[in-house]
């Protein structure tokens, strides 16, 4: 990786929000009622957390049913680290029976709208029912502890039913986004051999059908391992083809299912699910979270972050495909015993006020989203919100990539009526849980800023060699001390786990990000430094976008960047030279543009397409994605251009600038 610290990306954002000094102290009738009422208070859990961190987590942890206890809290270095050695405990029976079976067995766990508008409750006690049921459904398949299972389903209760229902069993799940085309189904499913499939018929989506089991199909053309699909049934009738002797339906098989179904005895380091993310090269990184630490940090992260009460509704508008609903629809609020909020559709369906609406219709408290999201309410205008009093809500949360002081004024005001804290939680796919984030009753917020660190959790910002970076100053952002809820490895790839996290710091994790710490302790984050692309909150990697291109036919070679876009945060350009006798038209640009969110999703479709004659390489023959960068960006090429091995390139560039 070349000069990490030397990319635009990270100078231009740290430009922009050095000029943010705004303070908002947490409110004092919400700091009254809160798990954390001060800053001292917080500051002092914070030291007792580092100074003694296995006192601390095991604290922690001890708040959750376990079946057998641990002989160890943490062993290990960063890289191999593991959490409450030898302790058993199952992360279904933590979410579900013990509240089932405790004093919120009438409770709602589960309060979904359908994009159509109807509206069902689903209490802690038939939650339970419906949990084990499924969990006897995939044993009756065949499906056992270990086995790799696939979910591929819209926003629906019977996506949290299925996830549950594997960690019952132990079987792994491996979610793939609903907006993923069969492709990347394919290429999940295959990569870690997963023996079934769940989906469902349909999903909605902005008025239309997302015809999610076709596509099923389509992927499992090339999938040998999968010997069953569950297919639950989303409309009134479906005219899905089933395939004999692969495919089963959700409800006639749930029908002849039983209703117990022991909670397996997992031991805290058992794989508990897989989740692909995008990385610096070639294919995605099926990231393995383990039962023990993830539960205990998605426990804790939700009941301090998001300062849970026993009253609360809460609604996190992340899809289950992504980690926030993994760990914040699902595991972190189930285990506290919360009512989670899951809506199945767009946010402007049928109108933009949508959210709003279901806000005040039932009564959320609690409200997590993204900054893209904030930026589009932004767009389509305050008459969509003033409709609404909001008056339930008690506390704000962002998630995904930095959010622009502008936003979170306006989020504040317009959203919060300026009486709900606002939590900016930083975090990753591979950290599994929340680590930086105001604990909402003690930490003042600054707009722009994910603020100070979780429990337990050691932020700094180094130079390449490790060197610490002064507070004000850009650098990298590492964790030199293990969490529970790190990613153990990558399905498969033991190496690459290391040498994509451990390898740049030596003794860190490196999150691929840059920070600048201020000088009230507060973080500030700038950016990816690789060459990932934040769209919506979403990362997707260049490479896997470069790969989609060039697998077409006509395309020789292409280099995919990020260009700030004020809605999505960050918007894909993609360079594009041609294989000789093809033609460069409009058509073919449209048709490239297609190809990729056929080829991956609409996510990862390029937001501007060129062709060019040839790219800007290094002697050595890389592609300068550097200057690529600026001039999507600005139009001109004005960075250091001395590695460049033909300097013709970039004025033929600049020529087909449109
Ligand atoms: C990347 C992780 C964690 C769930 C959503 C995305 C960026 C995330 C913030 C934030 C600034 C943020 C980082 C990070 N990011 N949250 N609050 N402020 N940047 O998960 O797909 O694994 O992406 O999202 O760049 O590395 P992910």
């Amino acid at each position: 990786m070349g000069s990490l610290i030397g990319n635009e990306s990270v100078g231009t954002n740290m430009d922009s929000l050095l000029r943010e000094n705004r303070v908002f102290a947490p409110p004092a009738e919400f700091a009254a009622k809160a798990h954390v009422k001060s800053v001292a208070e917080y500051e002092a859990m914070y030291r007792r957390s580092v100074e003694d961190p296995e006192a601390f987590w095991a604290e922690a942890a001890g708040e959750l049913e376990w079946f057998a206890p641990w002989t160890k809290v943490q062993e290990g270095e960063i890289a191999e680290a593991k959490w409450f050695v030898g302790g058993k405990l199952n992360l279904c029976h933590n979410s579900v029976d013990r509240h089932a079976l405790g004093a919120r067995k009438d409770k709602v766990a589960l309060l979904w709208e359908g994009e159509p508008g109807e509206v069902r409750k689903i209490t802690y006690g038939e939650l339970h029912e419906q949990v084990q049921r499924f969990a006897n459904v995939l044993k009756g398949l065949g499906v056992v502890k270990g086995d790799r299972v696939a979910i591929y389903m819209g926003m629906c209760p019977e996506l949290a039913i299925a996830l549950l229902a594997c960690a019952r069993i132990g079987a792994i799940h491996s979610v793939v986004f609903g907006g993923f085309a069969s492709h990347a189904i394919a290429d999940r499913v295959n990569d870690s051999g997963c023996v079934a499939v769940i989906t469902q018929d349909i999903s909605y989506r902005r008025g239309g059908e997302v015809k999610l089991k076709s596509i099923v199909d389509e992927a499992l053309k090339k999938c040998p391992t999968v010997k069953n699909v569950v297919v639950f049934q989303r409309a009134a009738s479906s005219a899905v083809s089933m395939t004999e002797g692969r495919d089963i339906w959700w409800h006639e098989a749930m029908a002849l299912a039983g209703a117990e179904c022991a909670a397996e005895w997992m031991d805290s380091e058992d794989p508990l699910y897989i989740l692909y993310t995008s990385g610096t090269t070639g294919k995605p990184k099926g990231l393995v979270h383990t039962t023990g630490g993830y539960s205990v940090g998605t426990y804790l992260t939700s009941k301090y972050v998001f300062d849970l009460r026993e009253d609360d509704v809460y609604w996190c508008t992340a899809d289950i495909g992504w980690v926030t609903g993994h760990s914040y629809v699902v595991y972190g609020p189930l285990q506290n015993g919360a009512t989670v909020m899951m809506y199945e559709g767009a946010p402007n369906w049928p109108e933009p006020d949508r959210f709003w609406k279901i806000v005040d219709a039932h009564k959320v408290s609690v409200f997590y989203t993204a900054p893209t999201a904030i930026r589009a309410f932004t767009k389509w205008g305050n008459e969509w919100v003033d409709k609404y009093s909001l008056a339930s809500l008690r506390l704000l949360g962002t998630v995904g990539e930095p959010i622009n002081p502008e936003s979170w004024m306006w989020y504040h005001r317009e959203i919060g009526k300026e009486r709900c804290p606002i939590v900016d939680t930083y975090w990753q796919t591979e950290t599994g849980a929340i680590m930086i984030a105001p604990i909402p009753g003690a930490v003042a917020a600054k707009p722009g800023s994910a603020t100070r660190p979780f429990f337990g959790i050691v932020p700094e910002v180094v130079t390449q060699e490790g060197e610490p970076v002064p507070d004000g100053q850009g650098g990298l952002l590492v964790f030199r001390k293990p969490w529970p809820s790190l990613a153990r490895t990558i399905y498969g790839d033991p190496e690459r786990y290391k040498q994509a996290y451990f390898s740049e710091i030596p003794g860190c994790y490196f999150t691929g990000d840059g920070a600048r710490r201020d000088e009230d302790g507060y973080f500030w984050l700038m950016g990816r430094v690789d060459d990932v692309i934040n769209v919506s909150g979403h990362r997707l990697g260049t490479m896997e976008i470069e790969s989609a291109l060039v697998a077409h036919v006509k395309v020789a070679e292409a280099a995919v960047v990020g260009r700030p876009d004020a809605m999505k945060g960050q918007a894909i350009a993609a360079f594009v030279t041609l294989e000789g006798g093809c033609e460069a038209t409009e058509e073919l640009k449209q048709e490239l543009r297609q190809w990729v969110a056929k080829e991956i999703g609409a996510l990862a479709r390029p937001d501007d397409l060129r062709f060019t004659d040839a790219l800007p390489k290094t002697r050595s023959g890389k592609i300068m994605r550097r200057l690529l960068r600026e001039l999507a960006e600005t139009g001109e090429v004005k960075g250091d251009t001395t590695t460049l091995e033909d300097f013709g390139v970039i004025a033929k560039l600049r020529e087909n600038d449109e």
